[in-house]
């Protein structure tokens, strides 16, 4: 007799306890990864902005199981695994890409908020210890994961997982294999600070480091769920995979406990339905520049790129922002598109299609 009043009130305890889910990217609408292919340009659907990637299927790139997920991640039918492989350059860059974006008009860029995922390497497909990747990171990198020898460092290789602040290691550990880290990033749009919640396995998240300045700001289309790897002569381009579990973002107060808000087999019920992503399709930015790209390098000074939030209606014609110049492989036009438009010597801005162009 006791159980059904203990289990509401069970219930009601856990619905407070958790915040707002403001977008779910925990892939529990896919039935695939080519679940993926439904998004494009001109018909932004989905919970995942897919165009960051190399020019094979999407199967190269991104697969989804339940072997794929954190096993305490019971908010999640399954996991992605994220490859590099000798394909997965984007658009004619030098880098290997594949990233993935929030689809979505919430207001993920705004005010307090936590965003979740967690990450796990193997040893097959191991990520290279001798390359720099950036990984979950937003166009100005005021916060992101980096893993791997990072460029203009001494030495040849580097075992670290980092959390980074504006491209400076705030803290690290030895990526090993088969580990989940569960991490969330405290991110407070308006006070300018971003603090670090992490775990391992099926721990609750603690805060590592409590929050610090940061050049926070995003157009709330620019957070890369995935990893970009820097070039470097001389190592070859092996096949690299990357596991992701649990990937969402949240407001209110943090959901510390790895099996995460709600779950997938209790059809969406409480906090989660009613701000998913997937009912907000409406058209969201178009702008994303590469500042991840040759500015990456040196990732303190990457941070240059005039990012605008959208609006909800269709995107406007490029808007040119004048005055300044966009570097190499950076974008200088296209639909929604507000930045600079003019490129820095020697490029010149070449349109890939009505939303895109790029200094080439
Ligand atoms: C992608 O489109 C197919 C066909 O319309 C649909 O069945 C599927 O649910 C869509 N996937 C997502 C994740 O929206």
């Amino acid at each position: 007799m006791k159980f059904p009043v203990l289990s509401l009130l069970a219930a009601r305890i856990l619905s407070v306890s958790a915040g707002t889910v403001l977008w779910d990217g925990r892939f529990n609408e896919f039935t695939s990864s080519t679940d993926l292919n439904n998004w494009s340009w001109g018909n932004q659907v989905g919970s995942y902005q897919y165009y960051i990637h190399g020019s094979s299927a999407v199967t190269a790139y991104v697969n989804l199981s339940p072997s794929y997920k954190n096993p305490a991640d019971a908010g999640s039918k399954q996991g992605a695994k994220i490859t590099l492989d000798n394909t997965a350059y984007w658009n004619g860059q030098n880098m290997r890409r594949t990233e993935l974006i929030p689809q979505t008009s919430a207001a993920i860029n705004k005010g307090k908020v936590y965003y979740h995922f967690s990450l796990m390497r193997k040893d097959t497909n191991a990520p290279a210890t001798t390359r720099e990747h950036q990984i979950a990171f937003f166009e100005s990198h005021f916060t992101e994961l980096k893993s791997g020898w990072q460029s203009g460092a001494a030495g040849v290789s580097d075992p670290l997982l980092r959390w980074c602040i504006g491209g400076q290691t705030k803290w690290s550990t030895n990526w090993d294999a088969d580990v989940w880290h569960n991490v969330a990033y405290e991110i407070d749009f308006s006070a300018g600070t971003v603090g670090f919640w992490h775990s391992t396995g099926s721990n609750p998240l603690t805060q590592i480091v409590a929050p610090v300045a940061a050049s926070t700001s995003s157009n709330g289309a620019d957070w890369h769920v995935g990893v970009l790897e820097l070039p470097r002569d001389g190592y070859p381009d092996s096949t690299e995979d990357y596991y992701w579990s649990g990937v969402y973002i949240e407001s209110g107060s943090l959901t510390t406990s790895v099996s995460g808000p709600g779950s997938p087999s209790d059809g969406g019920s409480s906090p989660i339905s009613s701000s998913s992503s997937s009912s907000a399709r409406s058209a969201s930015s178009t702008t994303f520049s590469t500042s991840t790209t040759s500015k990456a390098i040196t990732t303190s000074t990457a941070s240059k790129v005039t990012t605008t939030s959208t609006t909800s209606s269709a995107p406007a014609t490029t808007t040119s922002s004048s005055g300044c110049t966009a570097s190499q492989w950076s974008q200088c036009g296209g639909i929604g598109y507000s930045g600079c438009t003019t490129c820095a010597s020697p490029y010149t801005c070449k349109k890939s299609n009505d939303w895109y162009s790029q200094c080439l």
